[in-house]
C-alpha cells in the first residue's frame, strides 16, 4: 500500500517514516513539505539516511497519488484538507485535533471556527476498535488523552472525580523552537504549564463520559527535561472503597488481551521509542492512583495512526509495531 504523508518534516511526520520502514504492506511513497520543496528527507530526519531515498515535495491533497494519507500537520490545517482527500477516497488518519471532538467543544476549545466538520471515529485503538475497522477517515487521539484514559478507563465509571497529573517531554510541543522549549529552560528544569486550561482536557472528558463516567475530570501538565515519553499519575476518587486486590485484578483483566497495554510499573524508558503503554495501579480504600507511560510520538501519535491503519486497511493490528523499546 503506499502512503504520503502530509507534513512530514515535523516530529510525528518523521516518526511515522521511521516505523513504516518495517511495515510489511505499506511503503512511504510521498513527503511532503511547503518550506522544504525537493531537499531529501534525510537532511531533516538524519536517522534515516540511508533507509529512503525520498525528497520532500510541496505539493496540496488534490495532487497526492497515495492509497493512503497521514495528516502530521497542526490543528487547523488539517481541515483545509480532509475534505478533499475524503471526496477522492483516500484513506487518512489525522493526527491533528482538528475532528477528535464535536463541533461545538472544537470549537469552544480552540477558539476557531471549524470550517469542513465531519464527525470521525476517535482512533483511542484499545477502546474503539470496531468503530475504526474499516473506516475511512480516523481521528487520532492527542498524546496526553491517550496515556490518561489508559490509566483512568477500568474505574472510570465507578468514579466521581479524575485528576490527571502528567509529565511530558519536549517533543510534544513539535518542532518550532520556542521559549518553552529552549534548551537553558528545559534542561535541568521541571515546571507544570496550563495548569487549569490545557485543551487536551475536553478529549479527556469526551472519553470518560463515553465509558460511562459521570467523573468530573481535571489535568495539569508537567515538562519533562527529556524528549520523549508521558508519564500519567491519574488519582481516580471512587464514589465507594475497592479491596485493592480488587482493583488489581479489575485492570489486569480489563487489559488482559491487548498487546500494546501492558500491566507492569510504568517507566518512560520501557516504552520509549515503542507503541507500548504500561499500566499499574494502587489505591487505598475510595482512593485509586493509576500510573500510564507512553512514548509521546509512539503511542501518543505516529504509532498509533499505524495501529488504526492497520484497522482500517485490514492488516494485523501491530504489523510494522511489535519491537521493543531500548534498555537500559
Ligand atoms: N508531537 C507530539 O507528540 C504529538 C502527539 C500527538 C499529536 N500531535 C499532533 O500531530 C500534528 C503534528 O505534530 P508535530 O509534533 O509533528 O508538529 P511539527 O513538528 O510542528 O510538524 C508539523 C509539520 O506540519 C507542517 N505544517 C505546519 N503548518 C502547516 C500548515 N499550515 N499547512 C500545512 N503544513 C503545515 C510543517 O511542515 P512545513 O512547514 O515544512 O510544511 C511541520 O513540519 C499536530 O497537529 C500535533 O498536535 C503531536
Amino acid at each position: 500500500m503506499e502512503i504520503a504523508i502530509i507534513g512530514a518534516s515535523g516530529y510525528t511526520g518523521g516518526e511515522l517514516m521511521r516505523l513504516l520502514l518495517n511495515h510489511p504492506s505499506a511503503e512511504v511513497v510521498a513527503a511532503t513539505s511547503r518550506k522544504l520543496d525537493g531537499t531529501p528527507v534525510a537532511s531533516v530526519h538524519p536517522h534515516l539516511r540511508g533507509l529512503t531515498d525520498l525528497a520532500f515535495r510541496n505539493i496540496g491533497a488534490g495532487d497526492i497519488d497515495a492509497d493512503f494519507v497521514f495528516l502530521a500537520v497542526p490543528h487547523t490545517a488539517a481541515m483545509k484538507v480532509a475534505g478533499t482527500l475524503v471526496e477522492r477516497g483516500i484513506r487518512t488518519v489525522d493526527l491533528s485535533a482538528d475532528y477528535r471532538l464535536s463541533k461545538e467543544i472544537y470549537e469552544k476549545t480552540y477558539g476557531v471556527t471549524h470550517e469542513a466538520y465531519f464527525e470521525a471515529p476517535y482512533g483511542l485503538t484499545e477502546l474503539h476498535r470496531d468503530e475504526v475497522r474499516g473506516a475511512s477517515f480516523v481521528a487520532n487521539p492527542g498524546c496526553f488523552p491517550t496515556g490518561a484514559t489508559l490509566a483512568a478507563a477500568p474505574l472510570a465509571h465507578l468514579a466521581h472525580t479524575i485528576i490527571y497529573d502528567s509529565k511530558t517531554g519536549v517533543t510534544g510541543a513539535g518542532n518550532t523552537p520556542s521559549a518553552t522549549t529552549h534548551y537553558p529552560n528545559v534542561g535541568d528544569n521541571f515546571s507544570a504549564y496550563k495548569w487549569t486550561s490545557h485543551r487536551h482536557l475536553a478529549e479527556m472528558k469526551q472519553e470518560a463520559a463515553r465509558l460511562g463516567s459521570t467523573a468530573r475530570c481535571y489535568f495539569t501538565p508537567h515538562l519533562l527535561p527529556v524528549n520523549r515519553g508521558i508519564l500519567t499519575t491519574a488519582h481516580i476518587l471512587l464514589n465507594e472503597p475497592m479491596e485493592s486486590k480488587e482493583v488489581e485484578t479489575l485492570y489486569r483483566k480489563f487489559y488482559e488481551r491487548e498487546f500494546f497495554v501492558r500491566y507492569q510499573k510504568p517507566t518512560l524508558a520501557a516504552v520509549r521509542g515503542t507503541n507500548f503503554c504500561d499500566v499499574a495501579v494502587e489505591s487505598e480504600g475510595d482512593r485509586v492512583v493509576a500510573v500510564s507511560t507512553i512514548d509521546n510520538l509512539v503511542k501518543g501519535a505516529s504509532g498509533q495512526a499505524i495501529q488504526n491503519m492497520n484497522l482500517m486497511c485490514g492488516f494485523a493490528e501491530g504489523a510494522g509495531l511489535c519491537f521493543a523499546g531500548m534498555s537500559p
